[in-house]
């Protein structure tokens, strides 16, 4: 597979190199549409952004995000990446799911805004140990567009540390783009930081092409950027 492998020495410098990796993809597009994901991984890549404070504007679309809790819950993903990184840098255009709503409706609704304006410019993805992107746990088919999916126990758990145990029960499922809408995405980041990810990350991108690992789909993919931290990229030929 063919890839562009750029490695990150600490924090800052992951932070500075996904940075102008993006700034690379957007560059020469008009009106880009960028999917962005939540997680520990993105984080030090969102304070850069923040801090340069001259990152073009971009139409942001969601990646994933859990269904049936109310529309002022802390933990829904869209008011994540609002805190993170949509309002700081004045990012006013957001295709987002809303939870409390008939996940139907809003699979339906995501799927016209595609139809209407077209895929994603730039996909910046992380990777679940289990090689999850988005919520597309294994077993995904790579042919499924906008999909409402139970949540595995792994992802509830890793999810969970996220927020602790006070905000109560973890939901059980979520909507999430499909692996044949990040097929469409022209460009694709990939994020690994951590030396838990070294093994998945070498699988997907080097093992076989399955959805037991929803991440391989990356195989098949051009334009193909990974940003990872050298932990990460222990396992990966360079
Ligand atoms: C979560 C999210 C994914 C994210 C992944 C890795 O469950 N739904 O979008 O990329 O798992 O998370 P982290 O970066 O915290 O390891």
């Amino acid at each position: 597979m063919k890839y562009n492998l750029i490695i990150a020495d600490d924090d800052a410098d992951f932070g500075h190199k996904a940075k102008t990796a993006f700034y690379d993809a957007l560059n020469g597009i008009n009106r880009p549409k960028v999917i962005l994901p939540t997680g520990n991984t993105p984080a030090p890549f969102y304070k850069d952004l923040r801090e340069s404070g001259d990152c073009p504007s971009f139409t942001y679309i969601a990646l994933d995000e859990y269904t049936g809790l109310m529309e002022d819950d802390k933990r829904l993903f869209k008011k994540w990446l609002a805190q993170e990184i949509l309002d700081p840098l004045e990012i006013k255009v957001r295709w987002t799911f809303n939870s409390a709503a008939n996940p139907a409706c809003e699979i339906e609704k995501m799927r016209a805004l595609f139809f209407k304006n077209g895929h994603a410019d730039v996909a910046i993805l992380g990777i679940g140990e289990n090689g999850h992107v988005g919520f597309n746990e294994p077993g995904s088919p790579f042919n499924e567009s906008v999909r409402h999916v139970r949540l595995t126990e792994e992802t509830r758990k890793a999810n969970m540390a996220y927020w602790g145990e006070q905000y109560g029960v973890m939901p059980t499922h979520a909507l999430t783009l499909g692996i044949a809408d990040l097929i469409e995405s022209k460009k694709t980041i990939l994020l690994a930081r951590g030396a838990a990810k070294a093994e998945i990350l070498q699988r997907a991108l080097h093992g076989e092409i399955t959805t037991d690992v929803p991440a391989s789909y990356l195989q098949r993919q051009e334009n193909v950027t990974i940003v990872a931290d050298r932990a990460a990229a222990q396992l990966l030929p360079h």
